[in-house]
Parts: structure tokens; sequence; C-alpha cells
């Protein structure tokens, strides 16, 4: 216990204080019988407090220090249409009495939006002041982010600009370093520390601060990031290779990642990033049904398809414990209604029966 104190406190490292932690940890029981086991958790990172909270809070909870300590008075980011990033991003700002510019890359909708919905209408409620560019995934607005700082900074602003490259970085991860300690003390007395964490890897920072985590405390505890198909195995190893071992030199630890400990699984990417499959909503509607606990449709619904085909392969052991993080992104899921029709007319009742 007092190396897990120690490992964040030798480290000075300093939060903004935007979220709430440590999140619920908890079994789900019903899930579990239905895929007929492993022992199966899910540590509630969708609770984290920043405006329906998600992984992204814990980040920016470190990340957003330096802008405070600089006293921006606006914060400048990007990511996608209904990025969650941004909708947190906005929610800190806000709570921190700033202005949140949000330039979102089309992404996955090729298209501009018609209408604001999910995140995007969020990011609108909290007033991000928003502008919208026709640009992938993987492509990074650097310039334009840069661009928009200048003539900010010209009006007499102090802008703070938050790029994608923060994402990655090892301050982000270490605060799943941070979270993978909160995780050992909720599991100290009931004996349930994972022997399995499963994740939903984007560019695989998440994932990076749990192994660092799992390393520097010295625990069994393997991370398996499923990828959503944002970017390459290739390109997500080496985010982990790298935001590991800045995040363990932040946190004062000698530890160095070990590529052998990294696993990194592609299989449940489907047609791609964005694009549900038919095992993501499948897994989607049974963790909904069977514990009333919600997934998006971009993340934490390809990470659950990768667990329970896992399971049914027989990849854990039966008794071994198996945790889910939940990452969040709830709201993504009104924009992908079309994916859940509703029942035809003979399942409503009229007022007439
Ligand atoms: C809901 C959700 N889950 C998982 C991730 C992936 O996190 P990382 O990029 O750290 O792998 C993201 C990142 O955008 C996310 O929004």
């Amino acid at each position: 216990m007092r190396r897990m104190v120690d490992l964040v406190q030798r480290s000075k490292l300093e939060r903004a204080g935007l979220g709430f932690y440590p999140t619920p940890f908890e079994r789900m029981p019903r899930l579990e019988r239905e895929i007929g086991g492993p022992r199966l958790f899910v540590k509630r990172d969708d609770l984290t407090g920043l405006a329906l909270g998600g992984n992204k809070t814990r980040q920016l909870d470190y990340l957003l220090v330096e802008a405070i300590k600089k006293r921006a008075d606006v914060i400048i980011t990007t990511t996608g249409l209904q990025s969650n990033w941004a909708r947190q991003t906005t929610a800190a700002a806000a709570k921190l009495g700033v202005k949140t510019v949000l330039v979102l890359r089309t992404a996955q909708f090729d298209e501009t939006p018609k209408e604001f919905d999910g995140n995007l209408l969020l990011d609108h409620i909290m007033g991000a002041d928003i502008s919208f560019i026709r640009m992938k995934i993987d492509e990074d607005p650097r310039d334009i982010l840069e661009s928009v700082a200048e003539r900010l900074t010209a009006k007499g602003h102090r802008p703070h600009v938050l790029h994608l490259s923060h994402m990655e970085s090892p301050l982000a991860a270490a605060s799943y370093a941070e979270a993978m300690k909160e995780l050992m003390g909720q599991t100290k007395s009931t004996g349930d520390l994972p022997d399995w964490i499963v994740v939903a890897s984007g560019c695989g920072t998440t994932h990076a601060g749990l192994l660092a985590g799992a390393k520097m405390l010295n625990l069994g505890t393997k991370i398996i990031g499923i990828s959503v198909g944002a970017f390459t195995k290739k390109k997500i190893d080496a985010v982990i290779e790298s935001a590991f071992d800045g995040a363990s030199e932040l946190l004062g630890s000698s530890h160095r990642a070990n590529p052998r400990d990294i696993i990194t699984l592609e299989d449940y990417v489907g047609e791609g990033y964005g694009k549900p499959s038919r095992e993501s909503l499948e897994a989607l509607r049974l963790t909904g049904r069977t514990e009333g606990l919600l997934l998006d449709p971009v993340y934490t619904s390809k990470a659950m398809a990768g667990l329970i085909d896992l399971a049914k392969k027989g990849y854990f052991k039966k008794d071994d414990s198996v945790c889910f993080l939940h990452t969040g992104g709830i709201p993504a899921l009104f924009p992908y209604r079309d994916y859940f029709p509703p029942p035809n007319g003979d399942h409503i009742l009229t007022e007439s029966e």
C-alpha cells in the first residue's frame, strides 16, 4: 500500500480536480452467466463526472493544470464530430470558467452535420464555439489550431491549445496509471484484483497507462486493448510503448515498456472506425439487457464484443477475474439511433387497447 501511495506522491503530478473518483467497480453477474464465465467486473469510468463522463476526464485532469497555471482564458482543441474528448474538454473548460473553441473533423461522417446531436449537441449547449473541417480521423489539423490561437492572441486572449498529440502524451497515460492504483485499492479487500482488463483502444493511451500502472505496482494484471480501428495496430503499439515510458518517467519509475506485454487485438474493428458491426451491436444490446449498462457505438461496444468473443473461445480461465474498463461515450448512441429501429406497431400499446 505504501509503495502505491508513493507512486503518485513522489511524482508531484498535479491534478485540476475535475473528476469524481474513485469510479464504481462492480460485478456483472448476469452478463457473466449469459456468456458462461469468467468472473466479470466493470470499472465505471463512464461515471468520471465531466458532462456524462468517460476516460478523457482523468486525462484532462492532468493536462489542464498547465492551462490553469498560465491563466488561459480559452481552450482550443480538435477531434471528430462526435467526440467524447471535445465534450469532456468543453465541460472541463466551463468548470474552470474559460471558453472552448472546437475545430471538429468530419471523421467517420464525411459530411458536416445537418443538425446537432449527441456529443455535438452537448458541446453546443455547454457554450463551445464550434467549426468544422472535412478531415479523416487520422489527419491532424495542428496548423489550423495554431492559427486560431494566433488570431485569439492578437485579440488579447490567452489561449491554450490541446493538440491531438496531448491525447497520447505521457501525462495523459499517467492518469491511467493512477486509475490502476485506484482499482488496486478497490479490490484489495475483496480479492477481485483483475487478472485481465479489457479496454477499447483508440490511440492506446489509456491502455498504456493501465499497463504502466500494473507494472509499477507489481501486479500480474494483463491488459487487452481492443482496437476500434481509429489507427493501425503498429501505430497503437508505438503509442503504448512511448506513453508507457513517458508516464513511468513522470511517475519516478524506472520501468520501461516490454513489447511482449502489449496485447492489441484488431479482430473486432469490423468495417472500420465508427462503423458498428453485427457483433458490437449485439454486445451493446446484451450488456444493456442483462446489466442495465449502456455502451457506446464506437468504442466500448467493440471492446465488449471482443471480451465476449474471447470468453466464448476460452481465452480466459473460468475462475479468472476479467474487468471491462467502461471508457464512456454514451452520448454518441443518439446519432446512431438508426441502428436501433423501434419495434413494429404490434408491440406498441395504443389508447384503444
Ligand atoms: C469512449 C472512448 N473509449 C475509448 C477511447 C480510447 O482511448 P485511447 O485513445 O486512450 O485509446 C476513447 C477515445 O477517444 C473514447 O472516447
